[in-house]
């Protein structure tokens, strides 16, 4: 059977897009920060995502709380900014109600004049949190999906050995607009076969070892550094000063290795650190890529560069993948184009869109269903997701 990739209009449309925000993203797993990015009591991240404000707070007892950023009178956004610290409580901007660590409405002015309201029931709405090897996930809706730690189970061999929940901030936060849809760059991420043709220097990097395979849930692309007689400067470099991660086994010592988190996330997992990439959709056309670099603590001059060389390489590999997904995003749009067919080496790529078909039956139509029917379902999934399955 010849696999076929999902249809174009489901990278082109605003309805399409309202409908995955409902189905796809508030029912997943999204990262914030990484504890150590919150080390003290108070310490908060907050996270923007599909017009939801959200944020996670380190509490007194050293666990991690998540709420909606909405206060519960008259749903002001309590906390701005990327991150700060709230340690005597949260005090709302507007009319200064007063939240305490564990969300608990602690405090009204005026309370006499709201004498009938029992305080227990407004304390800040939380979403769901989840800490997985350090890494601090937030998810709105339950619906019964899996946890993280569920998804990477088949992977911790690989990941064990470089201590994710030691890592430390580098200090760098990248947000990257691109004109294209999310998935053209969860697509791009994982699609293999484009490595040979459109990126030399990571080729060389990788000496043809480059490779993938799906592990549970998650989606695995790796290659090893071998000596390369085609390296580029930023390349060979790399391989000559990167230095022995003592804490690596032989096998994991000179790989990289990238995972795939349904929908939207990727681990970049290198001997000398470890990033996170988020694919942030904003619209039909539009995604921001988060990407947040940690490492081990580690001050070596040649763990210094090595890192400084890494970011080089892959410098060159964003602009390269920069022009292709903006490429096939003009395709998309194109009255020539429906669907294309994939090979079976692109794997990962007929995964993602089977489990795009099993979570949103109705990209199975080729041709574009009417806005009606579209808009019938985003309203069915709104209501789900706001009120549950009894409305
Ligand atoms: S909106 Fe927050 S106190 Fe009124
Ligand atoms: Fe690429």
């Amino acid at each position: 059977m010849l696999h076929q990739s999902l249809p174009s209009w489901t990278y082109t449309s605003e309805e399409y897009f309202c409908l995955e925000a409902e189905v796809l993203f508030k029912r997943s797993w999204q990262l914030v920060c990484h504890l150590n990015d919150i080390p003290d009591v108070g310490d908060y991240f907050t996270l923007p995502f599909l017009g939801q404000n959200i944020f996670v707070i380190k509490t007194k007892d050293g666990g991690v709380n998540g709420f909606h950023n909405v206060c519960r009178h008259r749903a002001a956004r309590l906390l701005d900014g990327d991150q700060g610290n709230a340690k005597a409580g949260l005090v709302c901007p507007y009319h200064a109600w007063c939240y305490n660590l564990d969300g608990a409405l602690t405090g009204v002015p005026r309370s006499h004049s709201l004498k009938d309201m029992d305080r227990s029931q407004y304390g800040l709405k939380p979403v769901e949190v989840e800490v997985w090897q350090g890494f601090i996930f937030i998810r709105m809706v339950n619906d019964g999906g899996p946890s993280v730690a569920e998804q990477f189970v088949e992977c911790m061999r690989d990941i064990a050995p470089h201590q994710f929940e030691n890592l430390q901030p580098l200090g760098r936060v990248t947000m990257r607009p691109r004109d294209v849809n999310w998935k053209q760059v969860a697509d791009n991420y994982v699609d293999a076969l484009h490595i040979p043709v459109a990126h030399p220097g990571l080729n060389s990097l990788f000496n043809g070892t480059y490779g993938v395979h799906i592990k549970g849930d998650v989606h695995i692309m790796y290659g090893d550094l071998e000596t390369s007689v085609r390296d580029s400067v930023s390349g060979r470099a790399y391989k000559k000063f990167l230095p022995d991660g003592g804490h690596l086994p032989e096998s994991l010592k000179r790989k990289w290795i990238y995972f795939r988190m349904w929908p939207n996330l990727a681990f970049d997992v290198y001997p000398d650190q470890v990033d996170f990439m988020q694919f942030i959709p904003i619209s039909a056309t539009q995604t921001m890529i988060r990407e947040i670099p940690y490492a081990l603590m580690d001050d070596r001059r040649e763990m210094r560069a090595a890192r400084y060389l890494n970011w080089r390489v892959n410098r060159q590999v964003n602009a390269e993948d920069t022009d292709l997904i903006n490429r096939v995003q003009d395709g998309m749009a194109s009255i020539s184009y429906d669907q294309g067919p994939l090979s079976d080496e692109e794997t990962l790529l007929i995964d993602s869109a089977n489990r795009t078909r099993q979570q949103l039956p109705i990209v199975n139509e080729v041709v574009k269903p009417s806005r009606d029917t579209l808009l019938g379902l985003i309203e069915k999934e709104e209501r789900y997701n706001k009120y549950g399955k009894s409305v």
